[in-house]
């Protein structure tokens, strides 16, 4: 069939972003709380939901939401922005600061989405390299800017895939080249790390932290994130993003979540505890390598070859995320942390996988 109308030049070699699911019996592959919403949470959702007036746009401002986010985390309302997901606070970031003519840096390997959502903005993608550890090299992330100018440069902290949690001297190093540019700081899995940037923002400096409720707050089918960031940032975000884009729905979910507070502390404590034992099960196993990590996932390398590996893990019902054939992660495989019997299944499943296999 001949299209009537072509897409964009610039897109016609885009491909989608894929995350394959498979109907397995245990999914480690992306990323979400392995634990339900607690139904008091749920129960009162609904509630406060029988009482809104569906007939009416949601408030455009989502005013009672970013008043209780800041008073979570200490910060003025001014100071956030929220959206469906992080990933629509990242698009509307690029849509606000990058676009034709402009360019977004990023520390390979990370997060798919940055590039990808860079260049449905029309914007320039320019690529910096982590080191063997993962790490941002501060020296390198400067001489990039540099040379490169752009508009926005991205850290995930911590980083997805790898897991590695930046120290903030390196994003104080990025935010202090010459420049005119945005640093974001992605932290869709900042709870699970030892350290933020959450306390480097302030409305003298150009950074912007990005956070979630998909992975901590269980709320992944809500869509919901938000940035934290400088007054003058935020007005700007506001003007660009569509209005009324976030409904009364998700905006009373992500209010009363923030209530059940030491709930959600208490199974980040549980996740990371769980994700200390993975990592050290991992490591005791013949030819795996495992990679530090701040996050509720963890990267491996097993023996062998990675994606024959994967294979015998969803033989064994158990899924976890390919990155074998991706660049800079040649072999690696990553699992989420899930429940204490999930990530015993998936110790074991590994374990069979491995036998036999040369190391
Ligand atoms: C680093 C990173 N940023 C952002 C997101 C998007 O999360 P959300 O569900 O809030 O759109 C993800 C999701 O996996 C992620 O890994």
């Amino acid at each position: 069939m001949n299209p009537l109308v072509a897409p964009r030049d610039d897109l016609r070699s885009l491909e989608g972003y894929h995350s394959p699911q498979l109907d397995v019996a245990v999914r480690l592959n992306t990323n979400e709380s392995p634990f339900e919403p607690p139904a008091e949470f749920v129960d009162r959702w609904v509630d406060e939901l029988r009482h809104a007036p569906l007939n009416r746009y949601p408030d455009r401002a989502a005013r009672d939401l970013r008043e209780a986010l800041g008073r979570h985390l200490g910060q003025p309302t001014e100071r956030l922005f929220c959206a469906n997901g992080s990933n629509e606070v990242l698009q509307t970031l690029l849509l606000t600061y990058g676009g034709p003519g402009r360019r977004a840096a990023m520390f390979e390997p990370t997060y798919a989405l940055h590039s990808h959502i860079a260049r449905i903005t029309g914007t320039e993608v320019v690529i910096g390299e982590r080191r063997a550890d993962f790490s941002v090299d501060p020296d390198a992330a400067r001489a990039l800017i540099a040379e490169q100018a752009p508009t926005i440069v991205f850290v995930c902290s911590p980083n997805n895939p790898t897991g590695t949690v930046e120290p903030a001297a390196t994003i104080e190093a990025l935010l202090e080249v010459e420049g005119r540019h945005l640093v974001v700081v992605d932290e869709a899995y900042g709870e699970f790390a030892p350290r933020s940037a959450l306390e480097l923002v302030r409305d003298d400096r150009a950074l912007v932290v990005v956070r979630t409720y998909s992975k901590v707050w269980s709320m992944a089918a809500l869509r919901l994130g938000f940035a934290v960031g400088p007054t003058w940032v935020i007005d700007e975000l506001e003007k660009v993003v569509l209005p009324y884009h976030l409904a009364s729905a998700t905006q009373i979910a992500g209010r009363l979540a923030l209530e059940l507070g030491d709930e959600m502390s208490d199974r980040v404590h549980r996740l990371v505890a769980e994700r200390e034992r993975v990592a050290a099960e991992l490591a005791a196993l013949e030819g795996v390598t495992v990679h530090p990590s701040g996050a509720n996932f963890l990267l491996f390398r097993p023996a062998g070859d990675g994606h024959e590996r994967w294979q015998q893990l969803v033989d064994q019902g158990v899924l976890v995320r390919d990155f074998s054939r991706w660049p800079r992660l040649e072999g690696c495989l990553r699992v989420t942390i899930g429940t204490p019997d999930e990530n015993d299944a998936f110790v074991a499943a590994l374990r069979t996988a491995l036998q036999g296999v040369a190391v």
